[in-house]
């Protein structure tokens, strides 16, 4: 079967999209000031971009309606902070993503603790085994239907002590979550490791 992707309209490219690259780790943004609420939302169109500086990267939509509450506080005050959910924040991860009206936080509809950050002036989630304090680099807009693809520089990192091994991030102790296409979720599966190539 070859898709032509001229022929395709934004609702089928989307479609094409979210079911070709899976599993999509999550970036569990917390932004907003306070006083200003503190929004929690997930975006899975989530990279990093840049190694050192370590810059992270993920689109935001856009909504018939105008900007979501992610994309307005980033462009107000500069800064956030991408939380890394582990498995049993599913449901939470899920429910976060619910358009509520700006002056509601999805942290605290949830119940979920927010503590301050060190670097930035966004709090992070508490819960989460990892926070990246980050500052707004660029962001590269596409079309309407494209959205805004949001640029972060990491300025700090908070890692929970029971996600270490030997000194390293231990992806099956940080049981990390996947994105799949539609309402769908996948977790960790067979970790296999492999000799490392020469000059690889
Ligand atoms: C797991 C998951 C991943 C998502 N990824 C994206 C994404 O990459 N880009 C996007 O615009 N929306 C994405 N969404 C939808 C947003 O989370 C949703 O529109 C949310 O209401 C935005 O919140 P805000 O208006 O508070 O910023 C995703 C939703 C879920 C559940």
């Amino acid at each position: 079967m070859f898709i032509d992707a001229s022929s395709l309209d934004p609702a089928s490219t989307y479609r094409l999209l979210v079911g070709s690259v899976v599993p999509r780790p999550i970036a569990w943004v917390t932004s907003g000031i306070p006083p200003h609420t503190v929004n929690l939302a997930p975006f899975s169109s989530f990279a990093w971009v840049s190694q050192h500086p370590a810059m992270l990267g993920f689109t935001i939509n856009r909504r018939p309606t105008g900007l979501k509450d992610t994309m307005r506080n980033i462009e107000r005050d500069g800064e956030y902070v991408i939380n890394i959910a582990h498995q049993d924040l599913l449901d939470d991860v899920h429910a976060s993503s619910e358009a509520l009206a700006p002056d509601v936080s999805e942290a605290e509809a949830r119940g979920l603790d927010l503590t301050p950050s060190q670097l930035v002036r966004v709090p992070r989630l508490a819960g989460a085994p990892i926070s990246m304090e980050c500052v707004h680099e660029r962001t590269i807009s596409f079309s309407p239907t494209g959205g805004d693809f949001v640029v972060g520089r990491v300025v700090g990192w908070h890692i929970d002590e029971t996600v270490m091994r030997d000194g390293r991030i231990d992806t099956e102790l940080l049981r990390p979550l996947g994105r799949l296409a539609g309402p769908r979720y996948t977790t960790l599966g067979t970790v296999i490791e492999l000799p490392p190539v020469p000059g690889g």
